[in-house]
């Protein structure tokens, strides 16, 4: 039988941490015949609704759960955990300034950076989910610089699914059916889900999505949009944002990154760039990857057109801006 790992979830009193708690309980994440003992952090005004969530664990009675730790302190949390997912910090409020929100992000991950590289498992793997997701990302790069960059990711798989899921309602067809879109860049608005080389499995075999849909209006524009505002559609309709989508895909991505991607498939996640498409190297933007044996490598060698090029370099530049951003507020 395995070892148990140990999983790190922050904001663990929060609305996605709700869904996902129990998605990780029952070996969606790492596995059906994987232990786990969970670490649950939050801050202290939600240190009860944190230890409710462990009463529940209790009653829920799970096999694999082999321990659970709730709590409000860092160093307790972070220490030796093999993978950290971080869904903590600090929302937007109406009337607050981008700037003061970012400040508090940035002081926040920054903590959370030292903690983890004192405290976590040596080859510790970190999925940042709260946003800004690829700057909190970077931040908690900048100020671990023991754990290595390859280990420290965010989340694009959410948008990711979302795009085979657009397209499948479009051609009337399962999710499962369609495969290889991309998501590149910054998990916000100027996110750009590229179809360029998705496709899907019909009865003639592999054919592609682009000669499938045949309808450039629909793909350029409304698809484009679609996805971009797909998160505040969901919060319009259910007066939360969406919480289940988000675990679903953290668990995705988790699972992916840990256990490999089927040969000829790749999924998006935000990663340190290495240069790869000449997106500047070190900045976390999401790419195409496969994965194998819980590394990650981007997938080489698509072409890139001039629209895809320049929706590519917006995201670009707004994640420099991010960048300058989140530095400011550390000076
Ligand atoms: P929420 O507000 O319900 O939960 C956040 C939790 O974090 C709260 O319980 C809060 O007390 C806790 N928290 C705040 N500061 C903390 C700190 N310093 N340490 C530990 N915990 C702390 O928010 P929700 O809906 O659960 O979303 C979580 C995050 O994920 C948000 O930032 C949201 O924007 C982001 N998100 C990202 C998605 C993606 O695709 N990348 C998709 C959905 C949500």
């Amino acid at each position: 039988t395995k070892q148990p790992l140990k999983v790190l979830v922050t904001g663990a009193a929060g609305q996605v941490g709700y869904a996902l708690i129990p998605m990780i309980a029952r070996g969606l994440m790492l596995g059906p015949d994987q232990p786990i003992i969970l670490h649950m952090l939050d801050i202290p005004s939600a240190a009860e609704a944190l230890n409710g969530v462990k009463m529940e664990l209790v009653d829920a009675a799970l096999p694999l759960l082999k321990g659970v730790i709730a709590t409000t302190d860092l160093v307790e949390a972070c220490t030796g955990v093999n993978i950290a997912i971080m869904l903590g910090g600090f929302p937007r409020k109406e009337g607050m300034e981008r700037k003061e929100v970012m400040s508090k992000n940035v002081a926040i991950y920054k903590d959370q950076a030292s903690a983890l590289e004192q405290c976590a498992a040596k080859n510790c793997k970190v999925l940042v989910v709260a946003n800004p997701a690829n700057t909190n990302a970077l931040i908690l790069k900048e100020f671990a610089p023991s754990i290595p960059a390859k280990n420290i990711t965010c989340l694009t798989r959410l948008d990711h699914n979302r795009a085979l899921g657009q397209i499948a309602e479009r051609l009337n067809m399962h999710a499962s059916e369609v495969k290889n879109v991309i998501i590149w860049g910054n998990h916000s608005s100027t996110q750009y889900p590229d179809i360029n080389h998705a496709t899907v499995i019909t009865q003639e075999g592999e054919k592609s999505v682009r000669e499938i849909i045949a309808n450039d209006k629909w793909l350029s524009g409304e698809f484009i949009t679609i996805i971009r505002q797909r998160g505040a559609a969901i919060i319009r309709a259910r007066k939360l944002s969406s919480a289940l989508s988000a675990a679903s895909a953290a668990c995705d991505h988790m699972h992916d990154w840990l256990l490999g991607t089927p040969k000829g498939t790749w999924v998006s996640m935000g990663v340190c760039s290495d240069g790869s498409y000449g997106i500047p190297p070190g900045l976390i933007y999401s790419f195409p990857v496969s994965c194998e044996k819980g590394e990650w490598s981007i997938v080489q060698g698509l072409k890139i057109d001039d629209f895809s090029r320049s929706k590519m370099e917006a995201s670009t530049n707004e994640l420099l801006e991010e960048k300058s951003l989140a530095y400011s507020c550390l000076s």
